[in-house]
């Protein structure tokens, strides 16, 4: 694939992205870059795949499939299956359902954001945690719910968020 020398350069920056990711996106391009709907096609194969599409990854299939980066960034911040950086190595989803909302699901976030020191859908620099939010788990009963993995933990209290977060390293 003949990419201008910056994007080249970006692209390669092993900060930014991988070897193997690259190799992958290579892949997905050379089999669907021609097809109809390329870009979807191609961004979805490429999170299916590689797990996220970061920036230095939006240029450089911006750049393969001769779309302008903008129209790339709308497709992507369309989406909401569409991650823009890794996920940490757990996940943590809080129940913002009815019966969850009502009963504290605003309040776990603020305390899940607080303790974590990031945002909804960003993961923690170490790499350990993603915050997100979900819709009903089927545990109302039990609100609110947060899910941590395939862990549904229930009635969770602001103040157990500390100590919850200590057994997943
Ligand atoms: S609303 Fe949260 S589990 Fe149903």
């Amino acid at each position: 694939m003949s990419l201008s020398p910056e994007v080249e350069t970006q692209a390669t920056d092993t900060l930014a992205m991988s070897p193997e990711e690259k190799a992958t996106i290579d892949t997905i391009l050379a089999e669907n870059a021609g097809k109809p709907g390329a870009t979807m096609l191609v961004l979805t194969l490429v999170q299916e795949n590689v797990g996220y599409i970061s920036p230095p990854m939006q240029a450089y299939i911006a750049e393969a499939l001769d779309v302008p980066l903008s129209h790339l960034y709308g497709v992507l911040t369309f989406y909401s299956f569409f991650r823009m950086a890794p996920i940490g190595r757990h996940k943590i989803s809080i129940c913002l359902g009815t019966a969850c909302y009502v009963r504290g699901g605003p309040m776990l976030i603020e305390k899940f954001q607080q303790v974590l020191g990031i945002g909804m859908d960003q993961t923690t620099e170490d790499g350990r945690f993603t915050l997100e939010v979900c819709r009903c788990v089927g545990a109302c009963s039990q609100a609110p719910v947060v899910m941590i993995d395939d862990d549904i933990l229930g009635r969770v209290n602001p103040s157990d968020v500390a100590k919850l977060l200590r057994k997943y390293k």
